[in-house]
């Protein structure tokens, strides 16, 4: 990458933000030496907490629970359940729904029923098999299919409706229709969840845990100990990965870590292990998506009927906000004259589905995409074709939710410049010449868009604090409500808090998450940690700033323009101080050193009941080129060329910027490719460990990697710097990988669309092969 591409004019005087500085962190997680909870020095007396499950059952009343031989066990101090939680039994973020430890009736396999806290992890674990559980079998429902038939949800319907799509769809020229399966996702972030609570005195409780949502878990806490929320503190200095998966799942293990710790009087630690992470905690939401489609015969869309059938599992979780997201991205780039999205919120006796990077728009728009493939495929014309024809533009920029597409121009010209860097057109050509001499291996090429709508849709998340102290030697103490998860957050607001003081990033001390120092704070999610969080630090500085501005100015009788920072020092006039002393002076003339910042998204309207307003600040545009081969003797697959073209307004670091876009394409690879989750016919999950759970590694990432930054003027919406939001609109440029594979299997027989469902493992692949290979022997 030529990082000049992300500076450029524009940057003027900057001197840290838009440089490609390295994560703060990257020599500590490389090292070994960064600190995760599982590496802070135990206090004296720690104990260990481990979760108690009946292997069993998948759904089931308790009749008895006999935990006489686990209390007996070596090394076992206490055995929680229920009746030993002090408030109340709910994790749940919101409805109430989600026992701490289950009393009454078991929901899906592997759910708390109670905890062991012993002397050490082992003997907790020895310990919590010696369990007797008496259960009443209850007949699961597992599936989309299950849920529907027996009409189970844990949230109610909801849809958007944008003209009249029954007329629409009556009188398009020609219709088409199709399901698409869509599999779900396991987080496997690195660091698994863990918690270490440490009683204090009077009640409280302070917290180390690996939370996207600090501020919830320090409720949850709360309402699980029964003390007010004062008296529980969260910190949180970084997570070994989140991705959606620690944003409400984190609460569960920090309410048992700290009603063990209450009940114990120790300092207690639970650290899950991955098998029972991937059993217990929730995943990305498989889908069913079912679509009528009305179009011309030139493949422009005229209406949609679509239908989102969600697998939540057991409770609601965030399966509100997720499947909202799955409908506000069910047009991906694309103008729908008049269009239905409806969804449906099933409940299964699964483990709770949640959060994950996309937060449900992948889902959405990979449906979109197939649409567009399969009319591509029907009209026997390019689907870049297609998809360019139905892009939003001038007078086509209404989106389903009424909400007005104004930036489509940045959406053309990602395209448009990917569609020459990549050589779209020959490349397409050179395929088909391929594929018509080569009999067992085929080629297939997709080119994707991206717009991904940034904010919270629950509109009061869209605010955050922070908080920044200078000392008088002149270094400055960072704190912010945004929690540090790898994606670079804590180093870009640095930057931007440097940029501020113009000192060098070693002056700025970055400091974890802390509930005492910004409160009420929304999760770092929504892919707005930087858009929030780095202006409530800038804020914070500038405020610090206006009070030395003022005080040299009366100090050393200068006009306010004659002052500036710079290079660790500020010039006054002529002369240069360090920053040091000039907040030496302030202090001695007791100007206050110390501010807090806040900020709120302006412009969110979206009103929910109504389903009317705005519900986004602006969106993110990005496109992906993606070339695969398949094996149609075996099914395998290799991805042999990607190009991406991605719009992070102007970049604050561009290091980052990619590395992000790096990450968020191969984990959506692996989403739509390898990462099958199976649950067996009893509602047992058997893929709960990377034996048996493939995740992209190293050697996944394509040979071929091209990934460039869009040459943005900047975010036309007042962010921060300018900049775009990147965490999760990566992810969706991968669905190109899904396409191009779709695309060579329809190379097998032309004008017949594919069975392909995702993800695309060579199984799936080998089934829409064979049954291409079939219908062709029939034609
Ligand atoms: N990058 C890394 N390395 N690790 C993570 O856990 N989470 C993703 C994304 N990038 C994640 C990541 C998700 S789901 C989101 S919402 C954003 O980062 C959150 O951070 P941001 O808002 O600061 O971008
Ligand atoms: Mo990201 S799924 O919004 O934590």
């Amino acid at each position: 990458m030529r990082l000049e591409d992300a500076t450029g004019e524009e940057t003027g005087g900057l001197r840290r933000v838009r440089q490609p500085l390295p994560h703060d962190s990257a020599a500590r997680h490389v090292t070994g030496e960064a600190v995760y909870v599982d590496d802070i020095r135990e206090p004296a007396g720690t104990l260990h907490v481990v979760p108690g499950w009946a292997r069993d059952a998948t759904r089931g009343r308790i009749i008895s629970l006999d935990l006489d031989a686990v209390r007996a066990a070596p090394g076992v101090v206490a055995v929680l359940t229920g009746a030993d939680v002090p408030g109340k039994n709910d994790v749940s973020p919101a409805l109430g729904d989600e026992p701490m430890f289950v009393e009454e009736e078991i929901e899906f396999w592997g759910q708390p029923v109670f905890a062991v806290v012993a002397t050490t992890r082992e003997a907790a674990r020895h310990a919590e098999r010696k369990a007797r559980f008496e259960i009443e079998a209850l007949a699961p429902v597992l599936t989309v299919e299950d849920a529907v038939s027996a009409d189970t949800t844990v949230l109610p319907d909801y849809q958007f409706r944008k003209g009249s799509p029954e007329t629409g769809l009556a009188t398009a020229r020609q219709r088409l229709e199709g399901s698409l399966q869509i599999g779900g996702q396991e987080h496997f972030y690195l660091e698994g969840q863990v918690s270490l609570a440490v009683p204090g005195e009077d009640g409280d409780m302070f917290v180390h845990t690996s939370s996207q949502h600090p501020s919830e878990t320090q409720h949850v806490i709360a309402r699980v100990l029964g003390v007010p929320d004062a008296a529980v503190t969260v910190e949180v200095r970084r997570m070994g990965g989140g991705f959606g998966g620690k944003e409400s799942q984190a609460n569960h293990w920090a309410g048992i870590a700290a009603v063990a710790a209450r009940v114990t009087g120790h300092p207690c630690k639970m650290r899950l292990d991955r098998d029972d992470d991937m059993i217990m905690t929730g995943k990305r939401h498989d889908f069913r998506a079912d679509w009528v489609l009305g179009h011309d015969e030139n493949g422009l869309v005229r209406a949609i009927d679509m239908r989102f059938f969600a697998r939540c599992g057991y409770s609601a979780d965030l399966s509100l906000g997720v499947v909202d997201r799955a409908m506000f991205h069910a047009d991906s780039s694309y103008f729908y004259p008049d269009a239905l999205i409806h969804s449906r919120r099933l409940k299964t006796n699964t483990c709770s589905n949640t959060a994950f990077r996309g937060f449900g728009g992948p889902q959405g728009m990979l449906a979109a995409e197939l649409m567009m493939d399969t009319l591509a495929i029907r009209l026997g014309i390019d689907p870049l074709d297609i998809r360019k024809r139905n892009f939003y533009r001038d007078g086509r920029d209404v989106t389903p939710f009424g909400m007005k597409v104004e930036e489509h121009a940045t959406l053309h010209a990602v395209v448009d410049e990917l569609e020459e860097s990549s050589d779209y057109r020959a490349r397409r050509e050179a395929i088909a010449v391929f594929n018509s001499t080569s009999p067992i291996l085929k080629k297939g090429l997709a080119l994707t868009p991206v717009k991904f709508g940034i904010s919270f849709t629950l509109k009061h998340l869209n605010q955050a604090g922070a908080l920044v102290h200078l000392y008088t030697d002149g270094s400055i103490h960072l704190n912010h409500g945004g929690t540090e998860m790898g994606q670079g957050l804590f180093q870009k607001v640095a930057q931007i808090v440097a940029e501020e003081f113009g000192v060098s990033l070693d002056r700025v001390k970055i400091t974890a998450t802390h509930t005492g120092k910004v409160p009420n704070t929304g999760p770092t999610a929504a892919s707005s940690g930087t858009d929030l969080n780095g202006m409530a630090a800038k804020i914070a500085a500038e405020k610090i700033r206006a009070r030395l501005v003022a005080f040299a100015c009366e100090r050393f009788q200068v006009e306010p323009d004659a002052i500036s920072f710079q290079d660790n020092g500020v010039r006054i006039g002529e002369e240069t101080i360090s920053l040091g002393q000039l907040a030496r002076e302030a202090h001695m003339a007791r100007i206050q050193l110390s501010a807090t910042g806040f900020y709120a998204t302006p412009g969110i309207t979206w009103d929910r009941p109504s389903a009317s307003g705005q519900p986004f600040f602006y969106f993110a545009y990005g496109a992906a080129c993606s070339e695969v081969t398949i094996d149609t003797m075996t099914g395998e697959m290799r991805v042999d060329r990607v190009d991406i073209l991605h719009d992070v307004g102007q970049s604050l670091n561009p290091a980052i910027d990619i590395g992000q876009i790096e990450g968020g394409f191969v984990q959506g690879m692996g989403w739509l490719t390898t990462e099958e989750l199976v649950w067996d016919d009893s509602g047992r999950l058997r893929t709960h460990a990377p034996s048996t759970y493939k995740i992209p590694t190293a050697s996944d990432v394509p040979e071929d990697f091209r990934v460039k930054l869009f040459g943005s003027t900047g975010n036309p919406s007042p962010t921060v710097y300018r900049s775009k939001a990147v965490g999760e609109p990566p992810v969706m440029l991968a669905i190109s990988v899904f396409s191009a594979i779709h695309d060579a299997v329809a190379s097998l027989n032309p004008g017949e669309v594919p069975e392909l469902d995702a993800p695309a493992t060579p199984e799936e692949i080998l089934k829409a092969v064979s049954h291409m290979k079939r219908s062709r022997a029939r034609a």
